[in-house]
């Protein structure tokens, strides 16, 4: 059965809790822009395209709000803002928020803006589904067809519309009946690989293995990986790529070991208004995630952190970016900007 992270249902946005996977699938139900913006800087749901998606809906529950203001123009722009703010570095969540607002400008009433934003909303969601589909055509093509390919994160149906983008290139490969042994790292401090990948690769019978990250410098040099394959939460515009906490020391390992490394993401995802990597904003989350594991402490109390939840991996190390409209390779700025046409 399909995994759902985002529904629409009796005018409320519907996130299934992705803090209380895999214990609890739960769906909480929200009905104001405002908790929807809290739900993606808790984490109820994260991705760079799912926390886009999310935004597009907020955007829907804020006309409700902007309506009852005296401009509902202004209200809607306001809220906006709050919604951009919650999580700095996906730029899926600014894509889809200005992708809203510009059409919102364009109609003649709130009544007629709400309709329009929530079909926007919609067709998003179902693009998006569409597009990784799309995205796990190309990647088959330009992986190996046989061997161990080792992802970081989650990049499945849970951070997604549904399928997934480097985990949706897995789930392709392996419907074509690729040879494929797949290693997922558990991603601290948050384990998104133990949480989440694990659990939609295990839904999806999909056969693998999962190991701390500390573990991907053996695994290469024994000979166990093949291939890398991350998703991205902002890609500039000459490839470097903005992912997950832990993927630029993939990256460098796979460099030395002379194993490709890949990138799956949406166009949506290349912010080719930023040149390169060293602009990207690297959000640093709180010093609890790293000293705590399910309630438990890890660390002495009051111990201090450094905490980023990203890094930013330089377009040099990625052997291909593979988008909805085909994979960018080497000399990735020309290779982006020829698949944006
Ligand atoms: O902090 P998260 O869980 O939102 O981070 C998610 C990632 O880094 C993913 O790899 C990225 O958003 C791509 S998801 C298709």
């Amino acid at each position: 059965m399909q995994i759902r992270p985002i529904r629409w249902q009796d005018d409320a946005l519907e996130l299934l809790d992705q803090r209380r996977l895999p214990q609890e699938e739960i769906y909480l139900a929200l009905r104001d822009y405002r908790a929807v913006g809290q739900a993606i800087r808790d984490m109820v749901v994260r991705g760079a395209p799912a926390i886009g998606i999310t935004a597009a809906f907020a955007m829907v529950l804020a006309m409700d709000h902007a309506a009852a203001q005296s401009d509902w123009r202004h209200a809607l722009r306001s809220a906006a803002e709050e919604l951009r703010a919650a999580r700095p570095t996906a730029v899926n969540l600014a894509w889809a928020i200005d992708r809203q607002l510009a059409l919102a400008e364009h109609c003649k009433d709130a009544a007629g803006a709400r309709a329009a934003l929530l079909a926007a909303a919609e067709q998003l969601l179902i693009q998006d589904i569409a597009d990784n589909q799309r995205m796990g055509q190309f990647g088959v093509q330009v992986l190996p067809d046989r061997g161990g390919i080792l992802t970081h994160c989650n990049t499945g149906s849970l951070a997604t519309g549904g399928y997934g983008t480097a985990l949706g290139v897995i789930r392709a490969g392996i419907a074509a009946g690729r040879d494929w042994q797949i290693y997922a790292d558990e991603t601290r401090p948050w384990l998104q690989g133990a949480r989440l990948t694990a659990w939609e690769l295990q839904k999806e019978g999909i056969p693998f293995s999962l190991n701390v990250d500390a573990a991907a410098g053996h695994l290469m040099a024994t000979g166990c990986i093949q291939a890398v394959i991350v998703g991205a939460d902002r890609i500039a515009a000459n490839g470097d790529a903005a992912n997950k906490i832990g993927t630029y020391s993939l990256a460098v390992l796979a460099h030395y070991h002379q194993i490709p490394f890949f990138v799956a993401a949406p166009l949506s995802t290349v912010d080719f208004a930023m040149s390169d990597g060293s602009q990207i904003v690297i959000e640093e989350r709180a010093a609890d995630e790293v000293r705590n594991c399910g309630g438990q402490a890890m660390a002495p109390a009051g111990v201090a952190v450094r905490n980023p939840a990203f890094d930013v991996t330089p377009a040099k190390l990625i052997a291909g970016i593979i988008t909805e409209r085909g994979v960018a390779q080497a000399p990735l700025r020309e290779g982006l900007a020829a698949l944006r046409g």
